[in-house]
C-alpha cells in the first residue's frame, strides 16, 4: 500500500531533518506518495502569507502530515503557524512520547511516559480583554466535550501501547468549577476504563513528582496550559527538546512534528540532529499502521545514539546530519 502523506519541510533546519526523516521512511520499506507543500516564514513573499490555503488543501486531502519547525515571525502581525493548523484543522491531541536514550545525557534512566494536552481551550482559546488600564483579564475555558474527547483518547492510546496508568493532571483544588469540570469528565471516563489504572495529581505536586521520579507514570493527560509547562519539562528531563517527537492530532488529520524549532543558528550547516524528526516518522509511522517499520526506525536510533560513534555536535560528535541519516539507515 502506497500512503499519500504531505510533508511541510519548514524554515531554518526544517528541510534538512525532514529530509532525514524521509530518506529513512523510504529506506523502512513504506511507500509514500510525498505531497511536498510549503510553509513557513521564508514563503510570507511569495505566497503573503506564512501559511498559504493550498498547504491546508493538501493536509485535509491526506489526512496526515509530517512538518519541520517554522520560524514563528515575531512582531510581524502573524499568528503562530502551529496555533493556525491546530485551530483549523481542529487537532485537539497534542501528544509527546517522553523517553531517556542510553548515549542521550540525562539523569534520568528508563523514563517512558506520554504526555497528552488538550490542544483547543482552556487560557489559549485567546479571550483577554483589558477591564481597566491596571486590570487585564485571560478567560480559562474548559469543556466537557472537550475534556471528555482528550481523556478518552489517553485511554485509548493507554490500551493501544499496553500501557498501565493515566494519570490526570490538574488544578482542581483551586479552580473548582473549570479544572473540577475537567477532573470529573477524567473520573467519568476513567470509570468506563477499569482496565487502566487512573489517578489525578495537583499540578504543582506533579511538577515535584515528574522530577523526583519520572518512572512512576507513564500516560498523562491535562489541560492545555498545564501540558504546554510540563511537556517542555519532561522534555528536560530526558536531554532536552532535540530528542523528542510530537503529534497534533484530530477527528479528521494528523500532523506530526518534532519539538524543537527552526534553530536558525545552524541552518544549513549541516549540524541538525535530526532523531526528533527520525523519531516523529517512527510515531507517524504508527498512527498509519506501518508499526513494524516504526520499531525497527526505533530501534536503529537506538542503537546509534547509544553507539556514540556517529552523532551530530549537540551530542559531542563529529556527524553531520546526512551522515547520522546514513548511520540509522545502515543500522536498519
Ligand atoms: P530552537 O529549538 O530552534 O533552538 C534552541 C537551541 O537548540 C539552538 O541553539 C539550536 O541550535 C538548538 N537545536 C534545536 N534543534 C536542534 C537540532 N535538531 N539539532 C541540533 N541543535 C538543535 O528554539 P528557538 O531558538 O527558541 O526558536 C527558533 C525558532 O523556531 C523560533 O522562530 C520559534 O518560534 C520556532 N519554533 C518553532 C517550533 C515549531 O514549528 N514546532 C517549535 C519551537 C520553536
Amino acid at each position: 500500500m502506497t500512503h499519500n502523506i504531505t510533508l511541510i519541510p519548514g524554515d531554518g533546519i526544517g528541510p534538512e531533518v525532514t529530509n532525514s526523516a524521509k530518506s529513512v521512511i523510504e529506506a523502512s520499506g513504506v511507500k509514500v506518495n510525498w505531497d511536498i507543500v510549503e510553509a513557513g516564514a521564508a514563503v510570507i513573499d511569495k505566497y503573503g502569507t506564512p501559511l498559504p490555503e493550498s498547504v491546508l488543501e493538501s493536509i485535509k486531502k491526506n489526512k496526515v502530515a509530517l512538518k519541520g519547525p517554522v520560524t514563528t515571525p515575531v512582531g510581524s502581525g502573524f499568528r503562530s503557524i502551529n496555533v493556525a493548523l491546530r485551530k483549523k484543522l481542529n487537532l485537539y491531541a497534542n501528544i509527546r512520547p517522553v523517553k531517556t536514550y542510553k548515549g542521550v545525557p540525562s539523569r534520568y534512566e528508563d523514563v517512558n511516559l506520554i504526555i497528552v494536552r488538550e490542544n483547543t481551550e482552556d487560557l489559549y482559546a485567546g479571550i483577554e480583554h483589558m477591564v481597566s488600564s491596571d486590570i487585564a483579564e485571560s478567560i480559562k475555558v474548559i469543556s466537557k466535550k472537550a475534556s471528555t474527547r482528550i481523556v478518552e483518547f489517553a485511554f485509548d492510546l493507554a490500551k493501544k501501547q499496553n500501557r498501565e496508568k493515566v494519570t490526570a493532571v490538574h488544578k482542581a483544588n483551586i479552580m473548582k468549577l473549570s479544572d473540577g469540570l475537567f477532573l470529573k469528565c477524567a473520573r467519568d471516563v476513567a470509570k468506563n476504563n477499569k482496565d487502566i489504572n487512573f489517578e489525578d495529581v495537583i499540578v504543582d505536586a506533579m511538577s515535584m513528582k515528574l522530577v523526583l521520579n519520572p518512572k512512576d507514570f507513564d500516560v498523562l493527560v491535562m489541560p492545555n496550559l498545564y501540558g504546554d509547562i510540563l511537556s517542555d519539562m519532561a522534555a528536560g528531563l530526558v536531554g532536552g527538546l532535540g530528542f523528542l517527537p510530537g503529534a497534533n492530532i484530530g477527528k479528521d488529520a494528523a500532523v506530526f512534528e518534532p519539538a524543537h524549532g527552526s534553530a536558525p543558528d545552524i541552518a544549513g550547516e549541516g549540524k541538525a540532529n535530526p532523531t526528533a524528526a527520525i523519531l516523529t516518522a517512527a510515531l507517524m509511522l504508527k498512527y498509519i499502521g506501518e508499526i513494524e517499520a516504526a520499531n525497527k526506525i526505533e530501534k536503529a536510533i537506538e542503537k546509534v545514539l547509544e553507539d556514540k560513534k556517529c552523532v551530530t555536535g549537540d551530542l559531542g560528535g563529529k556527524a553531520s546530519t546526512l551522515e547520522f541519516t546514513e548511520a540509522v539507515i545502515r543500522e536498519m
